[in-house]
């Protein structure tokens, strides 16, 4: 069986046909997802209800918003504007790319992370030593009509339901940057502002079901290099955010997103908001789907931390040095997640 897994170049046409995990995805033991450790009743990330952000209770979900961002870098909400039945039309549609025979999914291929399309599997198959149970279709989508003609036109309404999705959710986005703006006491636009012309990507990910998941991650412990991730997950669970020295099980809630700082985020609050580290697990008799929206700064757009919230004379310096985000991102994509984050490398530096 090994000798036939070992030439499929998705792990969804790997899953089909083993019943052990090829020793390629066996971690090593002392980073494997010790499963039966996780709490998953106990204390989960906050909930932010967004329909009275346009009412008189606004401060009140800034607030909010001050302290999800800033004690978890993680939260769900609600209310959130985008319809159900886009939500509902999105999940089918990634449901049935991923059911398509292989013949029809491989045309998609790619390992070349430049490529605006692709569908790869595990994270950086060209970089990374130990792979990851999870196939993944990437697509850029803003400004939508620059790459809707390379999205896939098989299911036939592919681009349709995934333009009125990305639509829907970058519109949810925008609120989000405004309500996050004023909850580092920043004028509304402050971050939309700071991001040149603003990119938006998408990804299908898809974890087939793993006969022995305590060896292997649909993805291991990772920060987002983007700026903000607004995900849309089905009802099996898998997600799990580090907090206070522990991961937590996010569970999944009908109708709600999660949010979580990404590492710009982090730069441009100057620290105030952190990236948080999280990861996905995969379970033995589910397949589960995820779709998370990456909303970034365009790739020449210059970052750093926002003027307002330094003060060099106190105690809050630039804590990181301004840069393109293309740098930015060719670190991430070439560092395989083997370290959590590149952060670091883009300190300002001590003199
Ligand atoms: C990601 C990610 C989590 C999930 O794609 O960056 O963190 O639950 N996904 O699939
Ligand atoms: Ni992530």
């Amino acid at each position: 069986m090994e000798a036939s897994a070992t030439s499929k170049l998705l792990v969804s046409d790997i899953a089909s046909i083993v019943d052990h995990v090829p020793s390629n995805y066996v971690r090593p033991i002392s980073d494997r997802p010790n499963l039966s450790e996780i709490e998953t009743s106990g204390e989960s990330i906050p909930l932010i209800d967004l329909q009275e952000l346009h009412g008189p209770n606004r401060a009140d979900i800034i607030q909010q918003f001050s302290l999800a961002c800033a004690s978890y870098g993680f939260f769900q909400i609600k209310n959130h504007g985008v319809p159900e039945k886009t939500i509902e039309r999105m999940m089918t549609v990634a449901r049935e790319f991923f059911r398509q025979p292989e013949s029809e999914r491989v045309k998609h291929y790619s390992a070349d992370t430049k490529k605006t399309t692709r569908l790869s599997t595990s994270f950086n198959v060209g970089s990374e030593k130990v792979s990851n149970w999870r196939d993944f279709l990437r697509l850029h989508c803003l400004p939508i009509e620059d790459f809707v003609n390379e999205w896939p036109s098989s299911p036939v309404s592919f681009r349709e339901v995934t333009a009125e999705y990305a639509t829907s959710v970058r519109a949810l986005v925008l609120v989000l940057l405004e309500a996050i703006s004023e909850s580092l006491g920043l004028a509304k636009d402050s971050v939309s502002n700071t991001l040149g012309k603003h990119g938006q990507h998408m990804a299908l990910n898809y974890y087939p079901p793993c006969p022995q998941p305590d060896l292997t991650f649909g993805l291991p412990g990772h920060k987002d290099p983007n700026l903000i991730t607004v995900l849309l997950q089905d009802e099996v669970s898998g997600l799990q955010v580090f907090k206070d020295g522990k991961w937590i099980a996010v569970r999944p809630v009908p109708n709600t997103f999660i949010v979580n700082m990404g590492d710009q985020m982090q730069v441009i609050s100057n620290d105030k908001y952190k990236s948080v580290l999280h990861r996905a697990v995969v379970n033995s008799d589910k397949e589960r789907i995820s779709i998370p929206t990456f909303y970034c700064p365009s790739l020449e757009a210059v970052v750093g931390p926002q003027q307002e919230l330094i003060n060099e004379e106190e105690e809050s310096p630039a804590v990181y040095r301004s840069f393109k985000y293309a740098e930015y991102y060719e670190k991430f994509w070439d560092r395989a997640l083997a370290t959590e984050s590149c952060i670091d490398l883009f300190k300002a530096s001590k003199t």
